[in-house]
């Protein structure tokens, strides 16, 4: 490649890692990290239109050790909600992004004992029809001791003895390529928790120090039944 077309592509590089920026401001007291534009597992930008309904998909964010879901709410649009962590404080979640306004992240730890979805197994999973412990369709349900949370509502808690809310991740959606980006969160705190309850499990997955190193630029999401080899299903 000569050196004009190394130029433009470049350039073409930077602008489409940009379209970010135009984005609204993030919601009350969601922590600015470092965006990461959503991927698929062959690298190429995953695209709103291509989110399903039946699952969530897994990402990592802000830090590779940190699990979270990306959910397709189908017919409903998500609002922001008033919600309080332990360890985080007060926030407010975002609202849906994508046409529909319909696209939500949340970190998929739950916040009774930490569950969250390994390579080997996952308790936790967003049910999109009514399961026996949900009661209702659309919601994210942990089988290892039974809580209930509402992704359309910040992800809050519904039932179960979890203390508080999934905790939020904040999107960006670009109308003009359907691109998604995370470009926030709550949890600073509440991660230096779980990295500390799951410090070995995660030095084996990651290596010593890589489960709290940023994911970079971009963030590969895939199918927790593809990221996990067994799924709860209570
Ligand atoms: S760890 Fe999820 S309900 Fe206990």
């Amino acid at each position: 490649m000569d050196r004009r077309a190394f130029v433009k592509v470049c350039a073409g590089t930077a602008i489409a890692a940009a379209w970010w920026r135009g984005q609204p401001a993030l919601a009350a007291s969601i922590a600015d990290h470092p965006p990461a534009r959503l991927v698929n597992a062959d690298g190429s930008p995953l695209k709103a239109a291509d989110v399903p309904t039946t699952e969530a998909l897994v990402f990592a964010y802000p830090y590779r050790g940190v699990p979270c879901f990306l959910i397709n709410l189908g017919a409903r649009a998500a609002h922001p909600a008033t919600l309080a962590s332990p360890e985080d404080g007060d926030y407010t979640s975002p609202a849906g992004v994508g046409p529909h306004a319909n696209l939500v992240a949340c970190v998929a730890i739950c916040t009774h004992q930490l569950s969250y979805p390994t390579p080997d197994y996952s308790a936790i999973r967003y049910a999109d029809s009514a399961s026996p412990l949900a009661g209702a369709p659309g919601r994210i349900v942990c089988c290892t001791h039974g809580s209930v949370y509402d992704p359309a509502a910040g992800a809050a808690r519904v039932s179960g003895p979890a203390p508080n809310a999934l905790l939020p991740v904040q999107l960006a959606w670009d109308a003009e390529s359907d691109g998604l980006a995370a470009t926030g969160c709550v949890g600073d705190k509440f991660f230096a928790r779980f990295f500390d309850a799951y410090k070995s499990d995660l030095i084996d997955r990651f290596g010593p120090g890589g489960y709290h190193q940023p994911v970079g630029e971009t963030t590969v999401a895939i199918p927790l039944s593809r990221h996990s080899a067994a799924v709860s299903t209570c």
